[in-house]
C-alpha cells in the first residue's frame, strides 16, 4: 500500500502535485463569503504554521487583519474583537483546536475549518468547513496535507483581493513541485551532511520565516536533532552565541525585498563559523558565493516559495532521517491525532 515507495511520509510526498490540483479544483470556482474581514486563525503545530503563512499573504495581498494563534495558548486571552475564525487542522480531531473553535463560537464569533476529514468533530463545530482534498495521511508527520492547507489559504487570499494573475501563477505550482520531486538527489546528498550534527538552525525573513518554522519542526519530528528556527534578524540578539562549526544553519532565501538583508545576515553566519546551506531559486546566482551548499528550486512568485521550500524541507528532514535509521512514520513519543489538551 506504500506504492513502492520505502515510507508512506515519501510516498505522501510524491503525492503533492495531484492533491494541489485537487485542491485547487475544489475551491477555485467558488465564491467565499467568511462573514467578518478581520481574520483569527486557531491551529497547532505544522497547521499553526499554515496560519502564520496565512497572516503574511492575507496581509500583504488581501490587505485584511489577521492574528495567528496557537490553539492551546488561546482559551487564555481570547481577542475581544468579533472576528472570522478559521480552524485549521488535518485530523479534524485536535483537542486544543476544538477548544479553541468552541470558545469562538461561544462568544458570537463566525466559525470556519480548514480541514481534511470529511466529517471529522471540526466540520460539524464549524460554521463552514473547507475542505483539503490531500486524501488519508498515515505517515504522523504532516505533509501533503500541510500543501493542501496553503492551497486553499492562497485562494482564499487571492479571491479576496481578486488577484487573477496570482491564481493563475497558483495553477502551475504543481508542475513546479513536480520539477523538485524529479530532482530530489541533490537534497539527499546534502542530508548526508546534515546527518551528522546533533543541532541545526533554520532561519528566513518574511514569508520564509514560517517555511523555516515549518522545516525545523520537520526535521525534529523525524530525524530527532534538535533543530530550532529563528527569523533571520534575530539572531544578533542571543542566538549568535551558538553558532560555529557544531551548529549549521539552514537559509530559507526569497527574492523579495528581503533579499539583500538576508543575505547581509548570511555574511554574519558565515563570518562566525557555522556550515550554511541556503534553499534558494534557480535563477539565484549571487548566493553560492556566501555559502557552502544551496539547494536550487524552480523559480516562482516570492508569495509561493511556502510551497516549493517546504516540499525541499520535507525531502531533507526525510532524508536525513532515513540516513540516521529513524522510524520515520511513526516517530516516537507522538500520534497522528492529539485528541487531548
Ligand atoms: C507535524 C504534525 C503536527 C500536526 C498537529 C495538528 O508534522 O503533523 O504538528 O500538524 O498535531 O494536527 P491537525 O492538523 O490534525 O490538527
Amino acid at each position: 500500500e506504500k506504492g513502492g515507495y520505502e515510507h508512506f511520509m515519501l510516498k505522501e510526498i510524491h503525492e503533492i502535485p495531484r492533491v494541489i490540483d485537487d485542491t485547487l479544483s475544489e475551491h477555485m470556482d467558488r465564491e467565499f463569503d467568511l462573514g467578518y474581514d478581520k481574520f483569527v486563525f486557531v491551529a497547532c503545530g505544522t497547521s499553526y504554521h499554515a496560519g502564520l503563512i496565512a497572516k503574511h499573504v492575507i496581509e500583504k495581498v488581501a490587505k485584511l487583519p489577521v492574528r495567528v494563534e496557537i490553539a492551546s495558548e488561546f482559551n487564555y486571552h481570547p481577542p475581544p474583537e468579533r472576528a472570522t475564525y478559521i480552524a485549521i487542522t488535518q485530523s479534524g480531531e485536535t483537542a486544543d483546536t476544538l477548544e479553541a473553535m468552541r470558545l469562538a463560537k461561544k462568544l458570537g464569533n463566525r466559525v470556519v475549518t480548514i480541514a481534511n476529514v470529511l466529517g471529522s468533530t471540526a466540520t460539524r463545530i464549524a460554521d463552514e468547513t473547507l475542505f483539503t482534498r490531500a486524501g488519508p495521511e498515515i505517515s504522523v508527520a504532516a505533509t501533503k496535507s500541510f500543501i493542501s492547507q496553503l492551497i486553499v489559504i492562497y485562494v482564499l487570499a487571492f479571491k479576496l483581493s481578486n488577484r487573477i494573475d496570482l491564481l493563475n501563477e497558483l495553477e502551475k505550482i504543481s508542475g513546479e513541485v513536480r520539477k523538485i520531486l524529479d530532482n530530489k538527489e541533490d537534497i539527499e546528498d546534502v542530508a548526508e551532511i546534515l546527518s551528522k550534527y546533533r543541532n541545526l538552525m533554520y532561519v528566513g525573513r518574511g514569508i520564509a520565516y514560517p517555511t523555516a518554522m515549518e522545516g525545523a519542526l520537520k526535521m525534529k519530528e523525524i530525524s530527532y536533532i534538535h533543530a530550532e528556527a529563528y527569523p533571520a534578524g534575530e539572531l544578533k540578539h542571543g542566538p549568535f552565541a551558538l553558532l560555529g562549526k557544531d551548529m549549521p544553519v539552514i537559509a530559507c532565501v526569497v527574492r523579495d525585498e528581503t533579499y539583500e538583508i538576508m543575505l547581509n545576515n548570511i555574511k554574519e553566519i558565515k563570518a562566525r563559523g557555522s556550515f550554511v546551506l541556503a534553499i534558494s531559486d534557480e535563477n539565484d546566482e549571487e548566493i553560492e558565493k556566501y555559502v557552502d551548499h544551496v539547494v536550487k528550486l524552480p523559480a516562482v512568485n516570492p508569495l509561493l516559495t511556502p510551497i516549493t521550500q517546504s516540499v525541499a524541507l520535507q525531502l531533507l528532514a526525510y532524508y536525513t532521517a532515513k540516513l540516521r535509521g529513524c522510524e520515520i512514520d511513526k516517530p516516537r513519543n507522538l500520534a497522528k491525532s492529539v485528541t487531548v489538551e
